[in-house]
Parts: structure tokens; C-alpha cells; sequence
């Protein structure tokens, strides 16, 4: 199983992941309108003998703290036939690698905090956010000790909105 950047934007891969996990395009819809209004900061790809999964980030913007450079993890997708092999769990840790890389501060997740808890997301964090998607799904992850001290209201990628 290999780890790339998605920079082709071929979404003929893209569909296929995403309407085989969710059996439907909103989510892979949401990465090319994404892509569209340049708000996509990272697209990477898993490739086992056929693309396997895919993780996608938009850009976060923090009013209160501006200068915490912020991202939103969504969506994050992996085929049934490749699913419970670790390549989820892949995808999050070399993305998050990668954002570190670019000195990114935050991550944000809207999920089931079962499966984001073991990556270190949690909702204590992302309580101190005014965000739409407040709640006990909501967690953040600081990517550095100034990720730490995000609070108050967010803005997320237009995508995001006109999903409402
Ligand atoms: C969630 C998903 C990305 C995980 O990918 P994966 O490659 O199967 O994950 P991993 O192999 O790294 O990890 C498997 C673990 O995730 C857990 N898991 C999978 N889906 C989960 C879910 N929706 N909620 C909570 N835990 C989940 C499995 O039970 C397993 O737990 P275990 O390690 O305790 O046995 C994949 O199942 C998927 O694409 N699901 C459909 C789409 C979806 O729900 N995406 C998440 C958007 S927030």
C-alpha cells in the first residue's frame, strides 16, 4: 500500500472511493467543490492495486485567532474492500505529518470520536470553538503549542456552508 498526494485531481478516482464508502457523491463532491474555490489544502491518496482511500483538508479561518494557521479534516473515506486493514488510520497520521510540515497549528474534525480519539482529537479542544457543528462529534487536534490556544468562532470553506 502506498501514500500519495492527490494532485491530478482525477476525479473518476475520487468518485469511486467516496460513493463505495458512502454510497453517495455528496463527499466527493464536497473535495472538488473544494478544489473549485481553492480552499483544498491537502488531498492525499491510499493505493493498494487500485486507489484504496482517500483524506481531504480545507482551510480553517479562526477570527479570534488569526494567526493560527487551522485546517478542516473532512472528508476522509476508505473502500469496504480495503477497510480494517490500518489504511484509515495511514491516511490521518502521514496527513497529519504533512500538515505539521507546513506548519499548520489545528486540525478540526466533525466524527465518531472512537475512531478519532486514537489519533489524539478530542472535544475538550474543540469546545473552546464557536463553530455550525458544535457538539460532542466536534474535536480538534493541535498540530503545535499555539494550536493550544485557538477559541471562539470559525469560518469554514464555502463548500462546507452550501452543504447546509
Ligand atoms: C472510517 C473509515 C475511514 C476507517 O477506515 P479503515 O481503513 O477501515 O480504518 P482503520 O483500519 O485504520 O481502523 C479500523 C478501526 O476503525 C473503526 N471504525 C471504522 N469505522 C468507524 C466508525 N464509523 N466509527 C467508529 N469507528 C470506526 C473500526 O471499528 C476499527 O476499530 P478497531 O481498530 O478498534 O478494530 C472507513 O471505515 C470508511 O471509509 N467508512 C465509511 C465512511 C466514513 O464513515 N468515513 C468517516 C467520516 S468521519
Amino acid at each position: 500500500m502506498g501514500i500519495r498526494l492527490e494532485e491530478s485531481a482525477n476525479w473518476c478516482t475520487l468518485y469511486a472511493i467516496y460513493s463505495a464508502a458512502f454510497g453517495q457523491l455528496t463527499e466527493a463532491d464536497l473535495v472538488q467543490h473544494m478544489h473549485e474555490d481553492g480552499d483544498l489544502i491537502l488531498s492525499v491518496i491510499a493505493y493498494a492495486d487500485e486507489p484504496a482511500g482517500h483524506i481531504a483538508y480545507s482551510r480553517l479561518i479562526l477570527h479570534e485567532t488569526p494567526s493560527i494557521k487551522a485546517a478542516v479534516l473532512a472528508p476522509l473515506a476508505v473502500a469496504p474492500s480495503f477497510q480494517k486493514q490500518g489504511i484509515g488510520a495511514a491516511l490521518v497520521q502521514n496527513s497529519l505529518k504533512r500538515l505539521t510540515d507546513k506548519n499548520y497549528d489545528l486540525v478540526l474534525v466533525l466524527g465518531e470520536p472512537h475512531y478519532y480519539g486514537r489519533f489524539g482529537f478530542t472535544p475538550r479542544l474543540a469546545d473552546r470553538l464557536k463553530t455550525p457543528y458544535d457538539g460532542p462529534y466536534l474535536q480538534a487536534f493541535a498540530l503545535s503549542d499555539k494550536g493550544k490556544g485557538a477559541h471562539g468562532s470559525v469560518s469554514y470553506a464555502q463548500a462546507f456552508v452550501e452543504l447546509e
